[in-house]
């Protein structure tokens, strides 16, 4: 099973994502079941480290992602991987427009918890925009881990 969170630089919603659902899935004792990865839809940013409040919300949690570097999105990515999540509409729209593969595309929230909702960009906000953006990811992430535990 391969899953790629997308947003819209891969420096502050998909990196915390993937590091979020990364220590779950250990957690969880699924690490070696689950690969995990994430990328932009624009590539900016590509080679950078996760921006560094997003580093600093999730050091707080107890979650690492400084290591992380940013990349773009690849053709290549809708067959290797299972399932894409985009973080918003603007991500799910930018997604369905490239060629498609194999890959499940999907809103990440609406994927983890049925809801159509989106996990806002918190770039141009402050520490407390990206406390809510974990507090969505973590959500999402358990409900994640639950669906994965009974379909693997
Ligand atoms: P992200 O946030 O999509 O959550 O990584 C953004 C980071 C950078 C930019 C946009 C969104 N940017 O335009 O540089």
């Amino acid at each position: 099973m391969r899953i790629l969170m997308v947003c819209l630089g891969n420096i502050c919603r998909s990196p915390s994502a993937e590091g979020v659902l990364r220590y779950k899935l250990n957690q969880a004792g699924l690490a070696d079941k689950v690969f995990v990865d994430s990328a932009g839809i624009g590539g900016w940013h590509e080679g950078d480290a996760p921006d560094k409040r997003a580093q600093k919300a999730a050091k707080n949690r107890g979650y690492e992602i400084a290591n992380l570097r940013a990349r773009q999105i690849q053709p290549d990515d809708f067959s290797s991987f299972d399932v894409i999540l985009g973080m918003d509409n603007n991500n799910i729209k930018a997604l369905k427009q490239m060629p498609q593969g194999t890959a499940v595309v999907d809103l990440f929230l609406n994927y983890a918890l049925a809801e159509q909702a989106e996990v806002d960009d918190p770039y141009y906000g402050d520490m407390q925009d990206f406390d809510q953006m974990l507090n969505y990811l973590e959500a999402g992430c358990d409900a994640i881990i639950q669906r994965l535990k009974g379909q693997l």
